[in-house]
C-alpha cells in the first residue's frame, strides 16, 4: 500500500472539517475523491502533505507512520502536492520555477526538467517568461510540472482542471492519464467528477467531512446517486 488514511479527523477551530476519513492508494494507481464545494477535498490532501494536523487517525506512507511528521520530510519521502489555484512564482521565470521544485533532488536539475518540457513542449517555448505573464493552462501546466521536478513517487492534485477552458482541461487530463501509465501514483480530488471519474481506477465520494461511497470508477459513474448529485443526472 502506497498511502492509507484511517480514520483522520481534522478540525479548524470548532469546526470539525474531517470526521473519520478512510481510503488507501495502492502503488501505481488513480485515485480520485470527488466531493461538493467545502466537502473537505483539499483539506485531505493538506493533512495527507502535513499541512493541517490530524487531531485523531493515522496516516501511513509505505507502511510507515507518518501522521506527526513535518511537512518537508513528507516531501523527501516522495510526496508532492500541486495546490489548489495553480500556485507558481509569479515573479520568477518557468525555468526558475522548474529549479524550485527540485530542491530535494541532488544533480536531478537538469534531466528533470528536461523530461518537464518533452511533457509540456509549450512551457519550453516560454522557459524565459515570468510566471504572471503565463495563460492560465500555462501556469497549472507549470504547477504540476514543478511538482514532478522532485520526482514524486506520489502526486497529490488538487482541482488541477479548475477554471481552465476546455482545451486546457482536455490537456490536462490527457497529462494524469499519461503520467498514471508511466506508473506514478496519483490522488486527485476534483469537483469534475466526470472527468476524475473516467480517468481514475478507483473513487471515493465525500460529502461534509465524511466518505460516503467508495468503489471502482466504472462503478461509482453507474450510480443513480452519484449520477444525480455529481454527473448532473446524466
Ligand atoms: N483555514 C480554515 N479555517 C476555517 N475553516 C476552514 C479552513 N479551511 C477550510 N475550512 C472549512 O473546511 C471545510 C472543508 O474545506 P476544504 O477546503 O477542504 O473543502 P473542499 O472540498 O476542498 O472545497 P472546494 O471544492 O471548494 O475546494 C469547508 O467548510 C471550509 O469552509
Ligand atoms: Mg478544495
Amino acid at each position: 500500500m502506497m498511502l492509507e488514511a484511517r480514520g483522520i479527523e481534522v478540525s479548524y477551530g470548532e469546526f470539525l472539517a474531517l470526521k473519520g476519513v478512510s481510503f488507501t492508494v495502492r502503488e501505481g494507481e488513480l485515485v480520485t475523491i470527488i466531493g461538493a464545494n467545502g466537502a473537505g477535498k483539499t483539506t485531505i490532501l493538506r493533512a495527507v502533505m502535513g499541512l493541517v494536523k490530524c487531531s485523531r487517525g493515522e496516516i501511513l506512507f509505505r507502511g510507515k507512520e507518518i501522521t506527526r511528521m513535518v511537512p518537508h520530510k513528507r516531501a523527501l519521502l516522495g510526496i508532492s502536492l500541486v495546490p489548489e489555484g495553480r500556485r507558481i512564482f509569479p515573479d520568477l521565470t518557468v525555468d526558475e520555477n522548474l529549479m524550485m521544485g527540485c530542491y530535494s533532488v541532488q544533480g536531478g536539475a537538469k534531466a528533470g526538467m528536461q523530461e518537464a518540457y518533452d511533457l509540456f513542449p509549450v512551457l519550453q517555448q516560454r522557459q524565459h517568461q515570468v510566471g504572471k505573464t503565463l495563460s492560465g493552462g500555462e501556469q497549472q501546466m507549470l504547477a504540476i510540472a514543478r511538482a514532478l521536478m522532485a520526482r514524486p513517487q506520489m502526486i497529490l492534485m488538487d482541482e488541477v482542471s479548475l477554471g481552465l477552458m476546455p482545451i486546457h482541461v482536455q490537456a490536462t487530463f490527457k497529462v494524469i492519464k499519461n503520467l498514471h501509465q508511466k506508473g506514478v501514483t496519483i490522488l486527485l480530488v476534483e469537483q469534475n467528477a466526470r472527468k476524475a471519474l473516467a480517468a481514475a481506477d478507483r473513487g471515493y465520494v465525500l460529502e461534509t467531512g465524511e466518505i460516503v461511497m467508495s468503489d471502482t470508477s466504472e462503478s461509482l459513474s453507474a450510480d443513480p446517486l452519484v449520477k444525480k448529485a455529481y454527473l448532473g443526472g446524466a
